[in-house]
C-alpha cells in the first residue's frame, strides 16, 4: 500500500516536473530507485498473479508488469513496440509475497535493430543494484529475447 501510494505521488512530482513517470530513468541507479519506489505499479497492466517462471532465467517466481505504451501497442496488434514500450519484472525466487530482484527492458528507439540496441536492459537479482547486469543490445539478455515478439516473452495479453 504504502509503496503504491509513494508510487502515485513520485509519477505525480515526475509529472510536474515535465517528465514522463512511465517510462524508466535511462540511468542505472535512478533505475533502481524508480523501481524500488513502485511507481510502475500505479500505470502499468499486471500480470494478475505472482507465477511459476518458464525461463530458467529469472529464478522460481515472477510478476511482469507492462507499461502503458506496452499496453496499448499490444491490444492494437503491434508486433513492433514504440519508443517508451517497457516491461517490469518482478523477481520473487521461492517466495510469493516478497520481491527481490526485478528484470527491465525498456525501449529507448524506434527500432529494435539487429542486435537489440534499441532496448535497455536492467537485472539486479537481490534489489541493490550491486553487479547489476545493464545496457543496451545486452548479449545475455538478448540470446533468449530476440526468439520473442519484439523481445517480448512473455504470453500475458492485456
Ligand atoms: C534463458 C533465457 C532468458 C535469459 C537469458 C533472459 N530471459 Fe528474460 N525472459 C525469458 C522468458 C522465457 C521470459 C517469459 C516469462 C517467464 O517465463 O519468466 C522472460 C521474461 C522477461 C521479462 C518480462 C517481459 C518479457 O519479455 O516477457 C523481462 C523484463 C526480462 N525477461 C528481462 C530480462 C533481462 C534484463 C535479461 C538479461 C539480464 C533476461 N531477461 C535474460 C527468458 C530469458
Amino acid at each position: 500500500m504504502r509503496r503504491i501510494a509513494l508510487g502515485a505521488a513520485l509519477s505525480f512530482a515526475a509529472t510536474l516536473a515535465g517528465a514522463e513517470p512511465t517510462v524508466p530513468p535511462r540511468r542505472s541507479k535512478a533505475l533502481l530507485a524508480w523501481l524500488k519506489a513502485g511507481t510502475y505499479r500505479a500505470s502499468y497492466t499486471a500480470e494478475p498473479d505472482v507465477h511459476a517462471s518458464t525461463a530458467g532465467a529469472h529464478g522460481a517466481n515472477v510478476r511482469t508488469y507492462y507499461s502503458p505504451t506496452l499496453t496499448e501497442d499490444l491490444r492494437a496488434g503491434r508486433t513492433a513496440f514504440r519508443k517508451g514500450a517497457t516491461m517490469v519484472k518482478e523477481l520473487y525466487f521461492g517466495g510469493h509475497e516478497q520481491v527481490v530482484g526485478y528484470s527491465v527492458l525498456t525501449k529507448v528507439r524506434r527500432r529494435s535493430g539487429l542486435t537489440g540496441r534499441g532496448w535497455l536492459f536492467y537485472e539486479t537479482v537481490d534489489g541493490t543494484g550491486r553487479g547489476a547486469l545493464f545496457g543496451r543490445g545486452l548479449a545475455v539478455c538478448t540470446g533468449c529475447h530476440r526468439l520473442g515478439v519484439d523481445y517480448l516473452r512473455s504470453a500475458f495479453r492485456p
